[in-house]
C-alpha cells in the first residue's frame, strides 16, 4: 500500500488524462463544429456517429478507451493499489472535465478501457455484454447500463476480486446517474437507436 500523497497523485493524475474530451477533440479538427450541438449533447462517440462520420465516432471509442486503459497501465507501475486509484480518476475526469466546467461524458468507454487494462478477462465480458445488448435492442445506452451493471458481478465471479466489485460498482453507480436522461428516455421508448439521427 502506499501512503496518502501518491494515491493523491495517482487519481489527479488519472484525472487529468481522463479529462481530455476526444469527441470533442476530433470533430472540432475535423470542421464539424461543436458536436455538443447535436444529437444528445454528449462528447462520447455514439454522439459523433451521429455526425454521420463513423471514422471519428471509432476514433473517439478508441481514444476515449486507450485513455482509460493509459491511466491504470502507467499507474501500474507504481503497483496495482494506484491502478486502481488512477482508473477511478480517469472515469472521474471523463465525466467531470475541469475544462468543460465540469460538464463531461457519460463515461462508458472510458470505464471498459479501465477495467480492461485492470482485469482483461473481466473487460472482455463487459465488452461482450456491451455487444449482445447493442446487437438486441440498437440502444448505446442501454447497452452501457447494463455493461456497466454487469462490471461487479463479472469482477466478482470471474475475478473474486473485492476491490474491483467495489471499483465498478461505484463508478456504475456514477455512470447510472450520468445517464439520467438516457433512462427517462428508454422508458418513454424515446431514445435514439444507434446510427440514427435525432430527427429521423
Ligand atoms: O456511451 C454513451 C452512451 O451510453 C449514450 O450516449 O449520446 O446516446 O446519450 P448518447
Amino acid at each position: 500500500s502506499h501512503a496518502a500523497p501518491f494515491l493523491i497523485a495517482a487519481l489527479v493524475g488519472g484525472y487529468l488524462l481522463g479529462s481530455v474530451p476526444f469527441g470533442l477533440v476530433v470533430t472540432k479538427l475535423a470542421g464539424l463544429g461543436d458536436v455538443r450541438s447535436i444529437g444528445s449533447g454528449n462528447i462520447g462517440a455514439t454522439n459523433v456517429l451521429r455526425t454521420g462520420r463513423k471514422d471519428l465516432a471509432f476514433a473517439t471509442l478508441v481514444l476515449d478507451g486507450g485513455k482509460g486503459a493509459a491511466a491504470v497501465l502507467i499507474a501500474m507501475l507504481w503497483g496495482p493499489d494506484m491502478a486502481l486509484v488512477a482508473g477511478f480518476g480517469a472515469v472521474v475526469g471523463h465525466l467531470f472535465p475541469v475544462w468543460l466546467k465540469f460538464k463531461g461524458g457519460k463515461g462508458v468507454a472510458t470505464t471498459l478501457g479501465v477495467i480492461a487494462a485492470l482485469a482483461w478477462p473481466v473487460g472482455i465480458a463487459c465488452c461482450v455484454t456491451w455487444l449482445l445488448v447493442a446487437a438486441a435492442a440498437r440502444y448505446s445506452s442501454l447497452a452501457g447500463l447494463l455493461s456497466l451493471a454487469s462490471a461487479p458481478v463479472f469482477s466478482w465471479y470471474i475475478l473474486g476480486d473485492l476491490q474491483m466489485v467495489e471499483l465498478t460498482a461505484a463508478i456504475a453507480i456514477l455512470i447510472w446517474f450520468k445517464h439520467h436522461e438516457n433512462i427517462l428516455r428508454l422508458l418513454k421508448g424515446e431514445e435514439t437507436k444507434i446510427g440514427q439521427k435525432k430527427t429521423e
